[in-house]
């Protein structure tokens, strides 16, 4: 059972978003591009890895939220592949934040039941930081609430071709080199294997593009794009991106029910 005490204070924006949200209607599956650290710290005169630093306090609050709201998943897309092209001390940085973050956060991913498991390339990263990614996974691998994939070293071409190479190693091990494959099949061999695509998409910071996030799993996601810089970030944005999706009309290719019945008609007539 939900607990709404846990999700806002009574009084509160979040307690009036709260209401406008349909609990038996959330999405299953929330994916964010944290995005704006950077301009967020510039805009406070601040190197930019004070605004990776800030950060964490929303990580914090969105995976908390996710977990109060008993969501199945949230994805959270933490460094990419290109962002190797940043400046050496940002990135090295950013790889102490994630650890130190991993360290302190253990206890509290324990008590919430919340299994953490890092997607992308991760044995690309430096050995000390896949350490303590490993160890977490195998500490929280036995929670059954809250999964919380974090995307490193992650992007969506790599994923769609590694699991390509993948599939082709193991048809090539079964001795199938000619079998002909279908798209459930590949599904089931991408990083996200088992996850169940994301309903809800949300970037920070304005910006409207996809920058490489999940190409394959967002086909039919709902976009929100959110002016607030990452940092920025609290409960009550994440209940406005949950009501903004529960307002869309979401037809995955098909019609509505009633305008079905009017092509019927229409189809009857041209006959
Ligand atoms: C997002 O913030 C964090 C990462 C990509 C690691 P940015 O660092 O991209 O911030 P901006 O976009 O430069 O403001
Ligand atoms: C996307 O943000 C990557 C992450 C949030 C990790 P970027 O800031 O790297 O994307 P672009 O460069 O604006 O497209
Ligand atoms: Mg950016």
């Amino acid at each position: 059972m939900i607990d709404l005490s846990k999700l806002a204070e009574p009084g509160s924006i979040e307690e009036s978003l709260l209401e406008k949200i349909d609990l038996k209607r959330l999405p299953r599956h929330i994916a964010i591009i944290m995005d704006g650290n950077g301009r967020w710290a510039k805009s406070r005169h601040l190197p930019r890895v004070e605004g990776h630093r800030a950060g964490i306090t929303s990580v914090r609050e969105a995976v908390e939220t996710a977990a109060r709201l008993e969501l199945p998943v949230i994805t959270l897309y933490a460094f990419s592949v290109e962002n190797w092209k940043r400046p050496r001390y940002e990135i090295a940085t950013l790889m102490m934040l994630l650890k130190e973050y991993l360290r302190k956060e253990l206890a509290s991913l324990m008590s919430n039941n919340i299994r953490f498991v890092p997607i992308g390339r991760v044995d690309g990263l430096d050995p000390s930081v896949v350490r303590e990614l490993r160890y977490a996974e195998e500490q929280t691998s036995r929670n059954t609430g809250l999964l919380f994939q974090i995307a490193l070293n992650y992007g969506g071409r790599a994923e769609i071709v590694d699991t390509v190479n993948r599939i082709m190693a193991l048809l090539r091990e079964r001795e199938m080199s000619d079998a002909v494959i279908d798209e459930s099949f590949f599904a089931d061999h991408l990083y996200t294997a088992n996850v169940d695509d994301p309903d809800l998409l949300i970037r920070t910071s304005g910006e409207m593009r996809v920058s490489n996030f999940l190409l394959w799993q967002i086909a039919y996601a709902e976009i929100h794009v959110n002016k607030v810089l990452w940092p920025d970030f609290r409960r009550r944005h994440l209940f406005e991106a949950i009501v903004d999706f529960q307002s869309r009309d979401r037809r995955f290719g098909g019609v509505e029910e009633n305008d079905s019945e009017m092509f019927i008609e229409a189809d009857e007539n041209h006959a």
